[in-house]
């Protein structure tokens, strides 16, 4: 067996001893990192927050951005069945709601990864989902953010994203539409999440989460927000199952 066939591709990508020798101070986590990471770790890898998205809503808002085009594939790859589609929220200076929103799809097409949290200006869809208003308005400055919908066999593999401590980022994730634990299905290290529809979640998304749907219409809202003391504050305040 060579090397090759032992690693598997992907293991060509990164070489993280030689990174780490030619910049030290690029893996090794700052105080601040060590101090949100663990206070996240403190509440779960899973947990609800109190907003409430009004569906009927989220329905009108989806239709409106449906007449108005906005909606692209998200990360086709050729060759592969995967029907999901996705509208831009928050991107990079002069982004539309149709630019790329998948961040590897990004790197593939210009040729360079961004961080998360350079994707801080919204676009014109921003203001037209009325039904998530209150909860952009709470944490904004937003990450890279977009609206998803998974139709029916719609899915993402076994994945982790940033899983080094030293991301700059938080995922934050809302369950709108057709979304609820039967018609799309949730799996992180290895359990099977239930969830409420209509409510943000923070998902621990550096362990290992796959996801499956099995109707369509599965609509969702992916976040990224910057891993800041303040956020963490912010993400209190509005946490549910707290008193
Ligand atoms: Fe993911």
């Amino acid at each position: 067996m060579n090397d090759d066939d032992f690693h598997g591709d992907n293991w060509k990508k990164y070489d993280f001893v030689k990174v780490d020798e030619k910049d030290p101070t690029k893996l090794r986590p700052s105080q601040d990192d060590i101090i949100n990471e663990l206070q996240l770790l403190t509440l779960g890898d899973w947990f609800p927050l109190d907003f409430r998205i009004n569906q009927d809503q989220w329905r009108q808002d989806k239709e409106l951005m449906r007449s108005l085009d906005y909606w692209r594939p998200f990360q086709p790859k050729k060759g592969v069945m995967n029907d999901r589609e996705s509208v831009l929220v928050y991107g990079l200076e002069g982004d539309t709601p149709t630019a790329t929103t998948g961040l590897s799809h990004f790197e593939s097409k210009y040729g360079y990864k961004p961080k998360e949290s350079d994707f801080n200006v919204p676009t014109e869809a921003r203001d037209k989902v009325k039904s998530l208003k209150t909860f952009f308005d709470w944490f904004e400055p937003f990450g890279r953010t977009f609206l998803i919908t998974l139709n029916q066999g719609g899915f993402y593999a076994r994945h982790r994203d940033h899983w080094w401590i030293t991301r700059d980022t938080i995922r934050l994730i809302g369950f709108l539409g057709n979304s609820n634990p039967s018609n799309l299905q949730w799996e992180v290290d290895g359990h099977i999440m239930s969830y409420m529809p209509g409510h943000i979640y923070y998902v621990n998304t550096a362990k290992i989460h796959r996801l499956s749907s099995w109707v369509h219409g599965c609509d969702m809202v992916v976040c990224n927000i910057p891993k800041t003391w303040t956020n963490i504050l912010k993400l209190f305040n509005v946490l549910k199952n707290t008193h």
